[in-house]
C-alpha cells in the first residue's frame, strides 16, 4: 500500500498543490532560518520553498518508497546540502534544543500518537524555536461534515497510511505547551470535503 501511495501521491495532490497548498507552503517557510528539520517530508513537496536563510536542512521520511522519491527530487534540484533521514516523528535525529524550526506539512494527521510526536518536537527545538505546521483537521463547526469524517475515518486510515480525518491538531499543539503565534483556518481546495478543513501557522516552544 505504501508503494502505491508513493506512486500516486504527486499526481493525487497536483491540483490542490496548484490551487492553494504550494502558496501556503511558501508563506509558511518564508521566514525560517538556521537549522531546520522537516518530519514526514513525503516526496518533497516543500523542498522548493525553503529560503536561503535555512543553513542546515534535514528531511525525515520513514517510508522507503516515499524516501526514494524524495531523494530523486533532491538530486534533480541539486540540493546537495540537504540531509535525508529515515527517522519518524517518534525519534527525531537531533540533539535536545538544537533546532531553530521543525516543519510538519500534512503529517500530524498520520502519527500514531500526536502528543508523543509534539513532545519529541519540543525536545529538539531551541527555546523560542518554531513549529511550522500545515494540517488538515476535524470539521468543527460543520456537524454534518464531521459526522462523515467520523464514518469514513476507519476505512480512510487503512487506505492512506493511518491518516486521521478528525484530529484536533490546534488543541494538541497548545496542550503540548506551544504558544501559537499565528494561525490561519482555511479550506483546502480541490480535495474531497472530508479533508478540506485545515490549519496552518507558527507555534513557538516557550521557555
Ligand atoms: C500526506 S504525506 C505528506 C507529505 C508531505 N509532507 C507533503 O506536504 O506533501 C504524510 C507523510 O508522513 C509520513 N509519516 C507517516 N507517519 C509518520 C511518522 N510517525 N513520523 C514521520 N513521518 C510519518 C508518511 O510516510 C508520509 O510521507
Amino acid at each position: 500500500m505504501s508503494w502505491l501511495m508513493s506512486a500516486v501521491y504527486d499526481r493525487m495532490t497536483r491540483e490542490s498543490n496548484k490551487a492553494c497548498l504550494d502558496q501556503w507552503r511558501a508563506e509558511l517557510l518564508r521566514d525560517l532560518s538556521g537549522a531546520v528539520l522537516e518530519a514526514g517530508a513525503g516526496t518533497g513537496a516543500t523542498l522548493p520553498y525553503y529560503p536561503k536563510t535555512v543553513t542546515r536542512l534535514v528531511l525525515c521520511e520513514p517510508d522507503p518508497h516515499m524516501r526514494r522519491k524524495l531523494q530523486a527530487k533532491c538530486d534533480a534540484a541539486g540540493a546537495t546540502h540537504v540531509e535525508i533521514s529515515d527517522a519518524s516523528l517518534e525519534a527525531l535525529p537531533a540533539a535536545p534544543a538544537s533546532l531553530d524550526a521543525v516543519v510538519c506539512s500534512l503529517v500530524l494527521c498520520s502519527v500514531p500518537d500526536q502528543q508523543a510526536a509534539l513532545k519529541e518536537i519540543q525536545r529538539v527545538l531551541k527555546p523560542g524555536g518554531k513549529l511550522a505546521f500545515l494540517e488538515h483537521v476535524a470539521a468543527d463547526g460543520k456537524p454534518s461534515r464531521l459526522k462523515w469524517q467520523r464514518r469514513i475515518e476507519p476505512v480512510w486510515k487503512q487506505l492512506t497510511g493511518n491518516c486521521h480525518l478528525t484530529r484536533r491538531t490546534e488543541a494538541a499543539i497548545t496542550a503540548a505547551g506551544f504558544n501559537i503565534e499565528r494561525i490561519e483556518r482555511e479550506s483546502i481546495r480541490k480535495v474531497p470535503p472530508i479533508v478540506r478543513p485545515s490549519i496552518r501557522g507558527i507555534a513557538r516552544k516557550t521557555g
